[in-house]
């Protein structure tokens, strides 16, 4: 991981490479309209496939000249807009000391994503605009206590909105038959799933649901092509060669070199999100992983999630 320094190296690098180029800039663009798979609706949420934004809240963008520390390039509003419907971002403890809780990118002076509360305030908005959709949280928490992640929650009223899961299926006890259907979610009026990398304590606050107990991830870090793969690398309790009844999240972004420091890989991110069947594009990964899992992959989390074709990915993987 990139320490501010060995960050700062390298953005004068690239800045010194970009003054040699003649326009090096990227021109995003937004993806076509998502289309629904109606009968979804009446499926579970555990049923189906959704687009994720990795570090969502990291936006690169012309005013902070295309920063490296950026992970997309649309702000959280746009990528709910446009379909992305799981949203994945850092805690981190106030520098300047206070309770609120930063969402940055590993540090907050290198990239500062803006408070924990605006971003559930973007995601209160969509859910109350949108009284059919559902969207998912998933935090890796670095520190920050729970009770300040409570308070978030209370304050934008997403408490009220959070899906709780039955008190019996805690503590790794929730199969993926015993999630509702979207359908159930959408009439009790549970719209908003949560889960926390650590510090989570569903006794105390029983929305804020262990990701470990729920979820099992991919391996990520990738910085080949040929390197994504759909075995559970977390949590490390799962076997890699049994897939367990669980949610699936599959990591499918591409990190980039450069003399020696890692950074996302834009320039490729078009051929990764791309849904093609060949190496290192989204599209072969996603079906590669409904193989190996016998059923649809839950969540296929992506850098700069504009690029490519991803909601045609998720569209194939929902339809069929
Ligand atoms: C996100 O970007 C759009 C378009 O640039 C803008 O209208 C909107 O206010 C932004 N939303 C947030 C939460 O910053
Ligand atoms: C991005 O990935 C592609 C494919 O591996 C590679 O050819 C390219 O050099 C990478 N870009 C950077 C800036 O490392
Ligand atoms: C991906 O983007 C690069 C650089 O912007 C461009 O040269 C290439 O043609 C694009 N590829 C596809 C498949 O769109």
């Amino acid at each position: 991981m990139c320490t501010m320094l060995q960050s700062l190296i390298l953005t004068l690098a690239l800045l010194l490479c970009r003054c040699l180029a003649v326009d090096d800039d990227p021109h995003p663009t937004l993806p076509g309209p998502r289309t629904p798979v109606p009968s979804l609706y009446h499926q579970r949420y555990s049923e189906q496939t959704f687009i994720g934004t990795h570090d969502s809240v990291a936006v690169r963008t012309a005013e902070n000249r295309w920063s490296l520390s950026g992970n997309q390039y649309f702000n959280v509003s746009v990528q709910l807009q446009a379909g992305v419907r799981l949203l994945q971002a850092q805690g981190h403890r106030d520098p300047d000391g206070s309770s609120e809780i930063r969402l940055c990118h590993f540090n907050c002076a290198l990239m500062d994503g803006g408070s924990l509360v605006d971003h559930l305030r973007t995601v209160k908005r969509f859910l109350d605009a949108n009284p059919h959709e559902l969207i998912t949280l998933l935090f890796v928490n670095t520190g920050p206590a729970l009770e300040h992640w409570a308070q978030a929650y209370f304050s934008t009223g997403l408490d009220l909105l959070s899906y709780i899961p039955p008190q019996s299926k805690r503590d790794g006890y929730m199969h993926l038959e015993d999630w509702p259907t979207i359908a159930d979610m959408v009439s009790t009026n549970q719209r908003l799933v949560t889960f926390l990398s650590g510090g989570a304590d569903e006794g105390r606050v029983p929305y804020l649901l262990h990701q470990w107990d729920y979820v099992f991830e991919t391996n990520f870090g990738i910085e080949s092509p040929e390197q994504y793969s759909c075995a559970p690398a977390r949590p490390r309790w799962w076997d890699p060669s049994y897939i367990p009844s669980r949610l699936s999240l599959v990591n499918h972004f591409l990190y980039a070199q450069f003399l020696g420091f890692r950074y996302p890989n834009a320039t490729y991110a078009n051929t990764t999100n791309a849904a093609g069947f060949h190496v290192g594009e989204l599209g072969e990964h996603a079906v590669r992983c409904q193989s190996v899992y016998q059923r649809r992959p839950n969540f296929l989390l992506l850098d700069f999630f504009s690029e490519g074709q991803a909601f045609e990915v998720e569209h194939g993987m929902n339809a069929y």
